[in-house]
């Protein structure tokens, strides 16, 4: 890694709060200068003021009309499901057992797995986004292909290998035995190591028993730091199925309860049909929900009631959920929570949605001392933006007034062809001219 200085002066937009209603969280810089050394932020500022502290300006590399913001953060997102994107016609179980569990069954070949873990990263970074939680497969090599590919680009990555040991196809099934021990082994090799963290990643309680979800509970309880990722009420067919598969439970998030698997580090996407208990217990044990609009949306699951999630206290973070999400890119997943919130009655203004892709979603997954914004010392990961990537856009930027205007043109119409160039560490690692 270089260990040059990078300054970079252009719009700066990033949060040091939640963001109130009179401005408050938010920082911004019209013409601001951003220095980064060793991969890490030292300072970020007015130009003038940088000037007069008799920094020399010139020395920047000048992006004017470009807007650096932190990277963006997917909480909830599958590397085997690139394919799976854009699959017509199902709703949650058919669409799993008809295109998920035969795109995932590929990734027993290793240099598939390989190959679609740089791919997958690859289309990350082309989205902005430098950080995730991801889901590979049951297949142990892909986990560490995943790993692989994320250490290769100093990316910090939040992932784990699939644990499903019934209701599967017999190629993606393990045991809860063997479950753990790929998973205790995998967690030795990458936990902690580079920018990586596991995510310990039962796919949901239908396809694990009881035996495999406590082993789950114990490699929980075994390391410090792991993350835990599940699906929870997205659909309400799979609602029923937990009652006939789990009928002492006394609500579907009472089986994860049950094993272990609640805290600060677990991140339960979905979470749609949730009982006033549910919820409260969400709230009692840190556990947050990840929101995911555009995948909620294309296979019919729902709507999800974000103002009574965030009133009980429960943490929401924003995610796409490829492939059952339909892109890649946070800025049209916002797109479509908006849509999701106004079928409600609720809102999402442009400040409170960057503010959850950045130090939001980094707050959720309790890695904001690493990244999220632009506080001095952080990891430099931010994404640089063109606001008129085509005519349209830049016709309607032409006509806003103020930033909060900018911005919302942004999450609406935006996506990849905004994303002028992509940093992590300080390193440039995608750039749409190249
Ligand atoms: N529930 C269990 N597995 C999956 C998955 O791969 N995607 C989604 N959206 N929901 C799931
Ligand atoms: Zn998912």
């Amino acid at each position: 890694m270089s260990q040059a200085t990078l300054a970079l002066r252009a719009r700066i937009l990033h949060f040091t709060d939640k963001p109130s209603a009179d401005g408050a969280g938010v920082e911004y810089f019209d013409d601001g200068v951003l220095l980064v050394e060793q991969g890490r932020i030292t300072a970020v500022a007015a130009a003038e003021h940088m000037a007069q502290q008799g920094f020399d300006v010139s020395r920047c590399e000048h992006l004017p009309d470009r807007l650096i913001m932190p990277g963006f953060i997917d909480s909830h997102i599958h590397c085997p499901q690139l394919d799976v994107m854009a699959s017509y016609g199902e709703q949650l179980l058919d669409w799993l057992n008809r295109y998920t569990f035969p795109a995932e069954m590929k990734f027993a070949d290793p240099d598939y797995a390989a190959a679609m873990s740089e791919l997958f990263l690859d289309r990350l970074l082309a989205a902005g986004t430098t950080t995730a939680l991801a889901y590979a497969t049951v297949h142990a090599h892909a986990a560490d292909a995943l790993f692989s590919a994320a250490a290769k680009r100093n990316l910090r990555l939040a992932a784990g290998r699939v644990m499903m040991d019934r209701n599967a196809p017999q190629a993606l099934s393990d045991t809860a035995a063997q479950g753990e021990k790929d998973c205790r082994q995998l967690i030795e090799t990458w936990h902690g190591k580079n920018r990586l963290h596991y995510a310990l990643t039962p796919r949901f309680a239908p396809t694990s028993s009881p035996e495999q979800l406590a082993a789950a509970g114990r490699l929980y309880q075994d390391y410090d730091g792991l993350f835990l990722q599940t699906h929870l009420s997205e659909n309400l067919a799979e609602l029923a199925w937990i009652k006939e598969l789990y009928p002492a439970a006394k609500y579907y998030l009472d089986v994860y309860d049950s094993a272990g698997l609640l805290g600060p580090r677990s991140v339960f996407g979905h979470g749609i049909y949730l009982c006033d208990d549910e919820v409260q217990r969400l709230a009692d044990t840190g556990s947050s929900i990840a929101f995911c609009p555009s995948s909620n949306l294309f296979l019919g699951s729902g709507l999800l009631d974000m103002a009574r999630l965030e009133a009980a206290g429960v943490g929401v973070s924003i995610a796409t959920d490829v492939g059952g999400g339909t892109s890649f890119s946070q800025l049209r997943t916002t797109a479509d929570a908006y849509s999701v919130l106004q079928l409600q009655g609720q809102s999402l203004h442009p400040y409170t949605a960057f503010y959850a892709l950045t130090l939001g979603n980094a707050r959720s997954l309790h890695l904001d001392d690493h990244i999220g914004n632009f506080a001095v010392g952080k990891e430099a990961d931010f994404v640089v933006l063109d606001l008129s990537p085509d005519d349209l856009q830049a016709r309607r930027q032409s006509q806003t007034q103020t930033l909060a205007e900018q911005l919302f043109a942004l999450m609406i119409l935006g996506d990849e062809r905004n994303v002028a160039r992509t940093y992590a560490m300080g390193e440039c690692l995608y750039d749409n001219k190249k």
